[in-house]
């Protein structure tokens, strides 16, 4: 009886082949809605036009700075990239951390502390009194009205600090530069996704989609100007930020969604938002995970019934554990000795459980990324008028890179979603900063046959 409650509790996890269809098809009407001038204003998923006209053509070179915020890590980049016949790319980096306060604080701390570390990178690599270009990746929705202006609509994932939603966050980085004192020319604001988008389409032409699935989930890819309704002129594509993770924000996700999820949500920093994102994505699983786990414990069939303090506490599941319950290559003796190491004494049988309760709940984020992706590559397809096509994503994110089987099912998926497309996934590590400045590159470049 416990074992059939149970399994009765992950079954509301489990998708059909129809379901997961009409999330695709749902998918498809959100992104409608986000380019049609006249139901752009109300839709959940917006569609942000980046001002990115093209993929990187090899020509691209000089040296560049690069921020990368809103990931796993924050951080500073210095990347030289050299056109010709042997084209190379030069990064150095150094990783800084945000603490929670500054995340969650003022927006002039924010930024102060942004061009604290730029300003230390610079001492760190002896380049002091050097003016560079610089790319900003700013992994959050942004309604940008050219390549170097962005108004953050509105944080998501961990971040909150005041004063700064609905302000151009280049004007604020401009202003923290100004308050140090130093010299930088911030030429463009670029989304993760596009950034790994054009890190991958530096290597491989066939790339005109970006997906991230770690901390936070999206898409970018390259739309059709003329389905761009928000956009003056019809010639040619630009990269549309898609901002996926809102979709469902509308409550079209509502059927699917269970007592745990909405239980994440009502917890989270911005509750009834990203309500996709927060059934996919790295910073929320391992918290529907432990909302399942409490519930079960609470009914007795858990930890001996008890309800631990650790259990109780947010964010314990973070995706690198997640990750390694689930390898397979674990036996049950390890899994119990990671849920120790979290400070849950479990059982053989516990043990058990927990896995199964990982797994499932890992499955269903992997097909619904599927489902979405499968919407996406379907729209490109058509747009290009082909019965067939083959096409490359590129992919980061610590999801995506860490758990065993997330790539693995979110790939099969789209195969049966999208059967008419042939998806190569290709995985663009540490993409980011490199597509920024490769963005960056070609702004400078736009920006001197002006002058
Ligand atoms: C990396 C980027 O490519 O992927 C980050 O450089 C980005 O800025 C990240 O946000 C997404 O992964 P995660 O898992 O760190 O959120
Ligand atoms: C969140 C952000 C989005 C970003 C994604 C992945 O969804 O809103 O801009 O691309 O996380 O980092």
């Amino acid at each position: 009886d416990q074992r059939r409650q149970i399994t009765e509790t992950l079954d509301e996890f489990r998708l059909t082949n129809d379901q997961l269809l009409e999330v695709k098809k749902r998918m498809r009407t959100e992104i409608q809605n986000g380019l049609g001038k006249k139901t752009h204003d109300s839709a959940t998923v917006k569609m942000w036009p980046t001002y990115v006209r093209s993929t990187p053509d090899g020509s691209e070179k000089g040296d560049f700075l690069a921020l990368d915020l809103g990931g796993t890590n924050f951080r500073v980049l210095l990347v030289k990239i050299r056109s010709g016949k042997r084209r190379t790319v030069e990064m150095h980096n150094k990783i800084y951390a945000i603490p929670m306060e500054v995340m969650q604080g003022t927006g002039e701390e924010l930024f102060d502390h942004i061009v604290q570390c730029i300003s230390d990178f610079l001492d760190y690599m002896g380049m002091k009194n050097t003016r560079l270009p610089l790319g900003f990746t700013f992994s959050f929705p942004c309604r940008q009205t050219s390549l170097d202006a962005g108004i953050l609509v509105t944080w998501t994932k961990g971040f909150k600090a005041t004063d700064c939603e609905g302000e151009d966050v280049v004007g604020l980085l401009r202003e923290g530069i100004k308050r140090r004192e130093f010299d930088l020319d911030v030429v463009a604001v670029v989304n993760d996704t596009v950034g790994t988008m054009m890190t991958c389409a530096y290597e491989e032409a066939t790339c005109e989609v970006g997906l991230i699935a770690g901390t936070g989930s999206n898409a970018c890819y390259m739309e059709e100007m003329r389905n761009i309704e928000t956009v003056e002129g019809d010639v040619g594509r630009m990269c549309v930020n898609m901002e996926w993770g809102a979709f469902g924000d509308n409550g079209c996700l509502d059927d699917i969604r269970t007592e745990y999820d909405r239980a994440v949500d009502d917890l989270s920093l911005n509750p009834g938002k990203q309500r996709y994102e927060k059934m996919c994505s790295g910073m929320y699983l391992g918290e529907i995970v432990r909302n399942i786990l409490i519930d079960l414990t609470k009914r007795g069939f858990l930890f001996r019934g008890q309800i631990s303090e650790t259990l109780k506490t947010r964010g314990i599941f973070e995706t690198k554990f997640l990750s390694q319950i689930e390898s397979d290559r674990l036996a049950l003796l390890q899994v119990r000795s990671i849920l120790q190491q979290l400070g849950l004494d479990s059982t053989c049988d516990d043990s058990i459980i927990v896995k199964e309760v990982c797994g499932t709940v890992s499955h269903r984020a992997a097909q619904l990324c599927g489902a979405g992706m499968a919407a996406v590559v379907d729209k490109i397809r058509e747009n290009r008028g082909l019965d067939q096509m083959d096409i490359t994503v590129g992919v980061d994110g610590t999801l995506y890179k860490l758990h065993p089987h997330f790539s693995g099912i979110m790939n099969q998926t789209v195969k049966e979603l999208a059967p008419k497309c042939n998806v190569n996934f290709f995985l663009s590590e540490d993409g980011s900063g490199k597509g920024a400045a490769l963005i960056t590159a070609v702004g400078c470049r736009m920006f001197s046959h002006i002058k």
